[in-house]
């Protein structure tokens, strides 16, 4: 089958220039490259060699291949998943690849999230709907969502455990000094971070990752660990449907090359009911779930009610029920000072 698949594998893209078409849709929230030079690859190589990796911070690490491949890792790593998004370190920023399905995702994400922070009564400058609010994206890869949520004026740390991503992240930040301010990267995982980042920020962000992340429960309870009392938590994910294997693995990768064969485990893809179950059990209040589709021809995303594909979540982390560990204390207010000074 799969032999057959890939005889017949037509990609897309070709076929979208074919017609003068590129991503549809209105592009506010596209990444943009502010230096034509983003695109070569001996740029991006060499912005990537810039690297001053000690050599205790080597041998803490996990290790993939040399040097120069590290990662971080943790519960929630799996270091397959690593090693491939080790190999498209240099296409996030290539609107056009593999990646051109997150950076259209963004034409509905992003005013997804704004929108909903929006009305959760921050105080916000006009023009800068975001400004004072703290968020963070954990698996921010290249920093595709970041830097658009940093331009609506969010305070943004974007976090992943696989250090090359993040020095791409920097180098693209780099170009627009408007972001210089609102947005800062560091190569870790959310449970690193959970020391001293105990109830900081207002938001956290994990898009397209769970379905990459080794253990779901461990990384939401760090993501909860990290959020304010009645801060949001943004998701948008996979789910577990025949469908799901269809239109995800089969049609995207084997058949219409829109992702690399191998991008996704359907085994790792979660129903949104079986999340809400695990988020509400864990100390959120799911307040909405909806559905997203792509269409690979016009290169677009919509909402849709039906989310037996792929869906976004919000929850708000609950305010009476807390965690355990020193959330919410006297703790929790000192390492907010120490995180104010250190993130
Ligand atoms: C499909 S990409 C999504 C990138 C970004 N969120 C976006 O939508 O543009 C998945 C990202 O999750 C990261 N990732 C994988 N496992 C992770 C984990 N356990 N914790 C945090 N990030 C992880 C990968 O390194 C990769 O950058």
């Amino acid at each position: 089958m799969s032999v057959l698949l890939s005889r017949l594998c037509v990609s897309v893209r070709p076929v979208r220039a074919l017609y003068g078409l590129r991503n549809s849709g209105t592009g506010a929230y596209r990444g943009y490259n502010t230096n034509p030079a983003f695109r070569s690859l001996t740029y991006l190589q060499r912005g990537l060699q810039y690297r001053s990796v000690s050599s205790n911070e080597t041998e803490n690490r996990g290790n993939l291949c040399h040097n120069s491949r590290l990662y971080t890792t943790s519960q929630t790593v799996d270091p397959l998943e690593m090693r491939k998004f080790q190999a498209w370190v240099l296409k996030w920023w290539d609107e056009e690849g593999i990646f051109s399905v997150l950076h259209a995702l963004n034409d509905i994400r992003v005013p997804f999230i704004r929108d909903i922070l929006m009305s959760r009564n921050y105080e916000h400058d006009v023009g800068c709907p975001l400004s004072g609010v703290k968020l963070l994206d954990v698996g921010c890869g290249g920093g595709l969502l970041c830097e658009p949520l940093g331009r609506l004026g969010a305070s943004v740390t974007g976090i992943d455990p696989l250090e090359d991503n993040i020095k791409i992240a920097a180098l693209h930040k780099s170009f627009d000094p408007v972001l210089e301010k609102h947005v800062q990267y560091k190569s870790c995982t959310v449970e690193e971070l959970v020391d001293g980042h105990l109830g900081y920020f207002d938001a956290v962000v994990a898009s397209e990752v769970l379905e990459h992340v080794a253990d779901v429960e461990s990384f939401i309870q760090s993501c909860f660990h990290v959020l304010k009392p009645g801060g949001s938590l943004f998701i948008t994910t996979i789910n577990k449907t025949k469908l799901s294997y269809a239109l995800a693995i089969v049609v995207a990768e084997k058949i219409m090359g829109i992702a690399p064969e191998g991008t996704h485990d359907w085994e790792k893809f979660i129903p949104p009911e079986e999340l809400e179950r695990l988020l509400e059990s864990n100390g959120y209040v799911v307040e909405a779930l909806r559905g997203m589709l792509y269409n690979p021809f016009s290169g677009s995303w919509r909402w849709i009610s039906d989310n037996s594909v792929n869906y976004a979540l919000h929850a708000v982390k609950t305010v009476a029920q807390e965690q355990p560990t020193d959330v919410g204390g006297e703790g929790e207010q000192e390492q907010q000072k120490v995180a104010e000074a250190s993130v």
